[in-house]
C-alpha cells in the first residue's frame, strides 16, 4: 500500500514517469478504475481538488463517496478523524483527506487499511497540487524543470501548495527562488532552500521571472493581508514566462490577464485532472 502524504514520497522518476503518461492519456474515458470505490474525504472547503479527484475517478469507470461537508457526516458527533477513516477503510480502496490541522493526514495513515492521499493538511503540503503545478512548468517548457527564476508572491508561510512546489523544484539544478511577501508571511526560514531571495517588492524580480507562482492570502489560517498585482505589472514580466495560481484567486490577479498567453492558471486545473487520473490507476488499479 503507498500512501501519497508529502513530495518525499514521490521519487523523481516516478514523477516523470507520471507525467509522461498523462501527457499521452490525457483525460480520456476507460475502464481501468471499473469496481473500485474512492473515498474523498473533505473537512475543509474544496471545489477544485474534491472535483479533480472524483472526476479522475469516474471517468475510470470508478466510484465515489463524498463526504465534503462534514457537518453532516459523525465528525459533528464527536467521531474521532481516525475512526472515520477506519470506517470509510472499510468501504473504499483508497481516501483522498483534507484536514486544517497540520499532521492529521500521518495519524489518519497510522491507521488506515487503504491508501490514503493528502488533499492538503492545514499549513502543511498538498502533494497532488505540486504533481499539477509541476507538470504545468514542464508541459509548457520544453519538458525540462531546472534552471528557472521562480518568483512566488503571496502567504508563502502558510501556503501549503508552496512548500510541497518548493520541495519538489529544489531537486533540480539551477533553480532561483524569488521569495515576496510582507515580513509576516514570509516563507518559513528552517525550510528555505539554498537559492533564495526574499524582498516584500514584487518589482524588484518581475522582470526577471520565468515561473511566477501566485497564491491566495490564507486569511482562515489567520493571515491578513491583501494584495493585488496590476496589469502594468504583470506586463513587466518577460514574454516567454508563465503565471500559476493553485486558485482560488480573490485579488490577486485582474481578470484582464486571464486571456494573457502567458496566464496558466486555467490550465493547470486541466492537468491536474490528467495527472489525477494518473495517480489514482498507480495507487488503485
Ligand atoms: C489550494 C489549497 O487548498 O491549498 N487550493 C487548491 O487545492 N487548489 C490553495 C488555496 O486554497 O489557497
Amino acid at each position: 500500500m503507498q500512501h501519497l502524504l508529502s513530495v518525499d514520497d514521490m521519487k523523481e522518476n516516478y514523477i516523470f514517469d507520471l507525467w509522461s503518461k498523462a501527457i499521452d492519456q490525457k483525460d480520456n474515458y476507460s475502464n481501468a478504475l471499473k469496481n473500485k470505490i474512492l473515498t474523498n474525504l473533505f473537512y475543509e472547503p474544496s471545489t477544485r481538488t474534491s472535483s479533480s479527484f472524483y472526476s479522475a475517478m469516474v471517468r475510470q469507470g470508478g466510484s465515489v463517496i463524498p463526504i465534503n461537508n462534514v457537518k453532516f457526516s459523525s465528525a459533528i458527533k464527536g467521531e474521532s478523524l481516525e475512526d472515520t477513516v477506519m470506517t470509510m477503510a472499510t468501504m473504499s480502496d483508497c481516501i483522498v483527506l483534507r484536514h486544517p490541522v497540520t499532521g492529521s493526514v500521518a495519524k489518519a495513515a497510522n491507521v488506515s487499511k487503504v491508501p490514503i492521499i493528502n488533499a492538503g493538511d492545514g499549513e502543511g503540503e498538498h502533494p497532488t497540487q505540486t504533481l499539477l503545478d509541476g507538470f504545468t512548468i514542464f508541459y509548457n517548457n520544453n519538458e525540462k524543470i531546472d534552471n528557472l527564476r521562480i518568483t512566488m508572491i503571496g502567504d508563502l508561510r502558510n501556503g501549503r501548495t508552496v512548500k510541497s512546489l518548493v520541495k519538489l523544484l529544489s531537486r533540480y539544478s539551477g533553480n532561483h527562488f524569488n521569495f515576496v511577501s510582507p515580513k509576516e508571511l514570509s516563507f518559513p526560514k528552517e525550510s528555505l532552500p539554498k537559492n533564495a531571495f526574499e524582498t516584500t517588492k514584487i518589482n524588484n524580480v518581475i522582470s526577471e521571472t520565468d515561473v511566477l507562482y501566485v497564491t491566495r492570502v490564507q486569511t482562515e489560517r489567520g493571515s491578513d493581508h491583501k494584495y493585488s498585482l496590476s496589469l502594468e505589472q504583470l506586463n513587466l514580466l518577460p514574454k516567454k514566462s508563465i503565471v500559476m495560481h493553485p486558485l482560488p484567486r480573490v485579488s490577486e490577479i485582474p481578470r484582464e490577464f486571464d486571456n494573457d498567453p502567458r496566464a496558466k492558471y486555467f490550465d493547470q486545473m486541466r492537468y491536474g485532472l490528467w495527472c489525477r487520473m494518473v495517480l489514482l490507476k498507480d495507487i488503485i488499479a
